[in-house]
C-alpha cells in the first residue's frame, strides 16, 4: 500500500521560496530542492513539495491538488479562493500600497479620483477605493507596475514594497498602505484525518522554529545581591536556571528573552551588575 503523503505548495522563486525551504528543512524536513524541479519528495517525512507560482497556490489548495501551501496574504486575499488559514509565518513581511511619482502633488485618496492605477491586485484595490469611495480606473497588468507611470500606462500604482528600493529607483512615492502581509500556512477545506494528522505534526514542529526565531538564550553572571531583581527580568520558559560560580557571591543565570524586549531586558540586566552576558540563537523551543 502507498504511504500517505501530505502535498504541499510552496513558492518556486520569489520573496518567499527562500525562506519556505529554509522553515520545512529547519523542521527537520529532509529534500531535494535542485534547480527547476517541479516535485519533491522528503525522504525522512510524509510530505510531498510541489514549486509552484505563488499567484497559482491558493487555487491549487482550493481544488485540492495540493493539501497544504505556503502564500502570502496578499496572493491569497487577491485569489478570494475558500481554504483555512492554519498559521502565520513571520517572514516575507510587506505591504500593498498606492504610490504616486514624485512630481504628483498627493493629498488624500480623493487625488486618486480619475486617475488611472496600474496593479495585479485588481480585487483588493477596488474593494479598497469603494470602501474609501475613490472613482479610480484600475489597469490590471501582469508584472512590472513600477514601470506603468514611466511608461505613460498609468498615473499611480498599486504593489506590494518591502524595502520600498523599487519604488525609490522608479522615482515613486508610498501614499497609502492598503494592506500588511505575510507568508501564511493555507490548508484545503475538509483535510482528511490522515491527512490532518501529518499537518498537526508539521504544524508543532513549524511553531517550535517559530518561536525559536522569536526568542534569544541568555545566559550571565549575576552578583548574588541583585540575584531577585535580575530573576525578575527573565522569566524564561518556566523560571531561570540559577548555578553557584565558583567565585563567592556570584551566580550564573540561563534564559530566555524575547527578541521585542531583548535589547531593554539587557540594559536592565547591566544596570543591575550583570557580567559576562553571552546570547545564543536557539535552533527549536519545544513548548
Ligand atoms: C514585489 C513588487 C516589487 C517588489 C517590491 O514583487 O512587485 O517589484 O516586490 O519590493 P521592494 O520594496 O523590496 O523593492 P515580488 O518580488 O513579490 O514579485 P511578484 O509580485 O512578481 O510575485
Ligand atoms: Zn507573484
Amino acid at each position: 500500500m502507498q504511504e500517505t503523503k501530505l502535498k504541499i505548495a510552496v513558492q518556486k522563486s520569489g520573496r518567499l521560496s527562500e525562506d519556505s525551504i529554509n522553515l520545512l528543512k529547519r523542521c527537520g524536513v529532509k529534500f531535494n530542492n535542485g534547480l527547476g524541479k517541479l516535485k519533491s519528495e522528503a525522504e525522512n517525512f510524509p510530505v510531498e513539495i510541489y514549486f509552484l507560482r505563488d499567484d497559482d497556490i491558493p487555487e491549487y489548495v482550493a481544488d485540492g491538488v495540493a493539501d497544504v501551501g505556503i502564500v502570502g496574504e496578499n496572493v491569497l486575499t487577491e485569489a478570494g479562493k475558500s481554504v483555512d488559514s492554519i498559521e502565520k509565518l513571520g517572514y516575507g513581511k510587506c505591504r500593498l500600497s498606492l504610490a504616486v511619482p514624485k512630481n504628483f502633488a498627493y493629498d488624500s485618496l480623493k487625488d486618486f479620483d480619475g486617475k488611472r492605477v496600474a496593479t495585479t491586485y485588481p480585487k483588493i484595490l477596488s474593494a479598497f477605493f469603494a470602501e474609501n469611495k475613490v472613482n479610480a480606473d484600475i489597469h490590471t497588468i501582469s508584472g512590472s507596475v513600477e514601470i506603468a507611470p514611466s511608461i505613460g500606462l498609468a498615473d499611480a500604482v498599486c504593489d506590494l514594497v518591502s524595502s520600498g528600493s523599487t519604488l525609490f529607483t522608479n522615482g515613486l512615492r508610498e501614499v497609502e498602505t492598503i494592506m500588511q502581509s505575510e507568508a501564511v500556512l493555507i490548508a484545503r477545506k475538509n483535510l482528511p484525518d490522515d491527512l490532518r494528522m501529518i499537518l498537526e505534526k508539521l504544524l508543532f514542529r513549524i511553531k517550535s522554529v517559530k518561536a525559536a526565531k522569536e526568542n534569544k538564550y541568555i545566559l550571565l553572571n549575576a552578583p548574588n545581591e541583585n540575584l531577585a531583581e535580575i530573576i525578575a527580568l527573565l522569566p524564561g520558559m518556566r523560571s531561570p536556571s540559577v548555578l553557584p560560580l565558583a567565585e563567592n557571591s556570584w551566580s550564573s543565570v540561563h534564559s530566555v528573552v524575547n527578541e521585542n524586549d531583548f535589547w531593554e531586558v539587557v540594559e536592565s540586566l547591566k544596570d543591575k551588575g550583570a557580567e559576562g552576558i553571552l546570547v545564543l540563537s536557539i535552533d527549536q523551543m519545544i513548548q
